[in-house]
């Protein structure tokens, strides 16, 4: 299992860090790469070209075939946008929100998305 991931200022890479799991990160220039493996999506919130960005990723070779489900790091200051690129993409490819965390996350941010991965998408990790 993988995590492939989207960052723009370090958030979500230093989140992805600190689980510890095997991971690629998606280029928002050129977002065609085959993960070829079960695998996640973390997403960070900003604008619509999120959203088309990582659809591109999604829809290139199997990867729709292999995602387990998104996970969206935003800021609550934004209420009702909260983490939306994510929520937007789960909606759009009918696949699970597994997670969401502000920021970088926190230490119980990475143990709960852990036992997202575990519940919901059988990712079988400690
Ligand atoms: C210009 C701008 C717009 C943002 N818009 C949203 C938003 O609509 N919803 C949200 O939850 N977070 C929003 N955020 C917060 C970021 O998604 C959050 O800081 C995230 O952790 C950034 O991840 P990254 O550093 O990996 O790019 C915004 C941040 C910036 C700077």
């Amino acid at each position: 299992m993988k995590i492939a991931y989207l960052s723009l200022t370090g958030n979500v890479r230093d989140f992805v860090e600190k689980t510890g799991l095997s991971s690629i990160e998606i280029n928002y220039n050129g977002p065609y790469e085959e993960v070829g493996e079960p695998f996640v999506v973390i997403v960070p919130s900003y604008d619509e070209m999120i959203t088309e960005k990582v659809s591109l990723f999604v829809q290139f070779g199997s990867n729709e075939q292999n995602l387990l489900g998104f996970i969206g790091s935003g800021n609550l200051n934004f209420d009702h946008d909260y983490c939306f690129n994510a929520k937007d993409l789960a909606k759009n490819f009918q696949k699970p929100l597994l997670y969401t965390f502000e920021f970088s996350g926190t230490p119980n941010d990475v143990y709960q998305f852990k036992e997202a991965l575990n519940q919901y998408a059988g990712a079988g990790i400690k």
